[in-house]
């Protein structure tokens, strides 16, 4: 994985068909997706479950590019190791998911992925002060997690204040919730270059209808990148 700051759009497979994630993985990279986003829930850290390292595997030989594995679980570090060996090239915990949050990044590199920390709505962007050089990506939720669909919370100013923390470093900032060719323009204009998106993605199309996909992640794109066509 290079690093660089230009807009990539992940689309979040919690808006897929849960009977075909490879194909469907394979459809919005063909589309036009630079990261594939794996949205992992536990029913105890969000009221809602998904589904784990087995399946996170098998959807592995299907995506070209990144694997962006984002783990709403608690706790996280007796999973880092199956992850990484389902092949995740990016794990992000959540901040809120235990107390031991620096072990945690630290796991993450050390299973050899890239380490992601999840910020809530309601968590501060200082709360990663001291967590800088652990970390290669920051995930800000623009929803509470646990589900796709939801209205999205502008987190304009945290997105400023941890641009201006990070600086020069190679840390990636992704927005993760209710992200549309509306809210894209927000998000990167405060210093996003990640952005997650499930129903604006995925909505019209299908795996033997993908264009729609193609169509959605351009507009997202255009609108991030301030180009309205
Ligand atoms: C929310 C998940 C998101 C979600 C985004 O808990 O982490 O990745 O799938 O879905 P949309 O784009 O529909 O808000
Ligand atoms: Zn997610």
């Amino acid at each position: 994985m290079t690093f660089d700051r230009s807009i990539k759009i992940a689309p979040s497979i919690l808006a897929a068909d849960f009977a075909n994630f490879g194909a469907e993985c394979a459809a919005v990279e063909a589309q036009g997706a630079d990261w594939v986003h794996v949205d992992v829930m536990d029913g105890h850290f969000v009221p809602n479950i998904t589904f784990g390292p087995a399946t996170c595997k098998a959807i592995r030989p299907h995506i070209k590019g990144v694997m962006d594995v984002h783990l709403m679980i608690a706790p996280v570090d007796s999973y880092i190791d199956a992850f990484a060996d389902a092949g995740a090239d990016v794990i992000t915990a959540h901040i809120e998911a235990g107390p031991h949050i620096h072990r945690t990044l630290q796991a993450i590199r050390g299973a050899g992925a890239k380490a992601g920390v999840a910020l809530n709505p309601g968590t501060p962007a200082e709360s990663i002060q001291h967590l800088l050089d652990l970390t290669d990506l920051v995930c800000v939720m623009t929803v509470n997690p646990g589900f796709g669909g939801q209205k999205f919370i502008d987190m304009g100013a945290k997105i400023k204040t941890l641009r201006a923390m990070i600086g020069d470093r190679p840390i990636h900032i992704e927005i993760d919730g209710g992200v549309d060719p509306m809210t894209a323009p927000i998000v990167a204009s405060a210093g996003a270059d990640v952005l997650v998106a499930g129903s604006a993605v995925f909505k019209g199309g299908s795996v033997d209808n993908p264009a729609p996909y193609g169509e959605n992640i351009k507009a997202i794109r255009e609108a991030a990148q301030g180009v309205y066509v």
